[in-house]
Parts: C-alpha cells; sequence; structure tokens
C-alpha cells in the first residue's frame, strides 16, 4: 500500500495556523483521501497531559528550558508511535500543527540551545520520521504580536515572552525553510484567509497530484 502523506503546519503564534491547517484537512476529505489531523504538543492522552503541563504553568517558578523541551519531545515520541507512523503505513494522510521545527525554532533559534542537540533528540522521538512537506506561515513579529493582543485571554507562558524571542524565532523559522528547500513551502500570511488556503490547497495538489484519489 502507497504511505499517506505528511504534511506539517508551522509558524509563529498568531499566524493562523490552526484555521488554515483545518481548511486544509476539510480540501482533503472532500477529495476523498482518507486523513487524520493532528496537533503537538498533544494528539494523545499522554501528549494532551504533556500539553496541560506545558500551558498552565502557573507556579511562581519558571519550567527550566530543558525540561519544557524534553516534554515536547516526549510528546512528540508517543504521537509519532502511536498516531502517526500507524496511519501513514495504512496509507492515511497526516496533517499535523507543528512538529520537530517547532522545537528547532522555539528551543533552538528562540531559547538559544544547540541545534545540533536538538536534532539528536528529534531524531530520538520521531525514528527519523520527517515530513513530506512542511508549510511555513510567515507573519511580521509586529503582525503576529497584533493578532496575539485580540485574543489575550488565551495567552500562555511562553506566548508572553518578549518580542526579541520573536523575532529570533521568525529569523530562525526562515532559516530553516531555507536550507531545506525541497521540503519547506513559505507562505507570507499577511494575504487574506482566502487567498493563503487556496494558495496552500494549489501547493499540496502540486506536491501530491490532484487527480489520484479524486473521484
Ligand atoms: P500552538 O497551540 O499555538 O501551536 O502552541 C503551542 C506552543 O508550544 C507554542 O507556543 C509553540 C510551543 N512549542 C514549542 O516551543 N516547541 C515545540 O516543539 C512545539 C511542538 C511547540
Amino acid at each position: 500500500m502507497k504511505r499517506g502523506a505528511f504534511i506539517t503546519l508551522e509558524g509563529p503564534e498568531g499566524c493562523g495556523k490552526t484555521t488554515q491547517i483545518q481548511r486544509l484537512a476539510e480540501r482533503v476529505r472532500a477529495s476523498g483521501r482518507p486523513l487524520l489531523l493532528t496537533r503537538e504538543p498533544g494528539g494523545t492522552r499522554t501528549g494532551e497531559a504533556i500539553r496541560q503541563l506545558l500551558q498552565h504553568d502557573s507556579s511562581d517558578a519558571e519550567m527550566n528550558p530543558r525540561t519544557e523541551t524534553l516534554l515536547f519531545c516526549a510528546s512528540r515520541a508517543q504521537i509519532v508511535a502511536q498516531v502517526i507512523r500507524p496511519a501513514l503505513e495504512q496509507g492515511t494522510w497526516v496533517l499535523c500543527d507543528r512538529f520537530t521545527d517547532s522545537t528547532l525554532a522555539y528551543q533552538g533559534y528562540g531559547r538559544g540551545f544547540a541545534l545540533d542537540e536538538l536534532r539528536a533528540m528529534n531524531r530520538f522521538a520521531t525514528g527519523g520520521l520527517a515530513p513530506d512537506l512542511t508549510i511555513l506561515l510567515d507573519v511580521p513579529v509586529e503582525e503576529s504580536f497584533r493578532r496575539l493582543a485580540a485574543r489575550a485571554a488565551q495567552s500562555d507562558r511562553i506566548e508572553r515572552a518578549a518580542r526579541e524571542f520573536h523575532e529570533r524565532l521568525r529569523a530562525g523559522y526562515l532559516e530553516l525553510a531555507a536550507a531545506e528547500p525541497a521540503r519547506f513551502q513559505v507562505l507570507n500570511s499577511l494575504a487574506s484567509l482566502e487567498q493563503t488556503s487556496a494558495e496552500i490547497w494549489r501547493l499540496v495538489q502540486q506536491r501530491f497530484g490532484a487527480s489520484e484519489y479524486a473521484g
């Protein structure tokens, strides 16, 4: 059986990633392909528990950044083994909201951990599984902060981090994309929601073929 396509969406908070991945999922489903939509951290019972730990750390002491990094990787190990790999092997397409590049961007470029160490951790967590296509929704820091302010009530510990962090994050994502042009597609998320979702669908069809499953 043909392995399913593995597509990830990446970008900073406020880039519109979650809305876009939902739209893409609707289009993939409508084209008749079996699909699994999931997210990181989360997507499994263990992963959702880890997500809660990461998002609701309201204690005075900040979670140690190394602990945080290991928790992201722990959630990833679980979702790959339990959900993503089996689905792909059955021919199901997998769309994942964040994956290994988030660790490189946030913990690497953002927090300053060594990229080679993070890459080794990602490899350990995923057993070497990499996305076939990664769509990066790039948005200027000014704009993502403006969007985040509009939903300030949802802001979590990481979203409150400094603006400089987000500048490094954006530059880091763009560097990752430039280093792997065959896997990454960078979209400017200042375009309208409709334009961006149409462009994402075009890219996906171009990469994986429009007619294969369409009936
Ligand atoms: P999201 O719901 O906007 O995707 O938020 C998840 C948060 O977790 C976001 O701040 C990015 C962060 N994150 C990391 O720092 N490293 C990671 O490896 C992943 C998957 C997420």
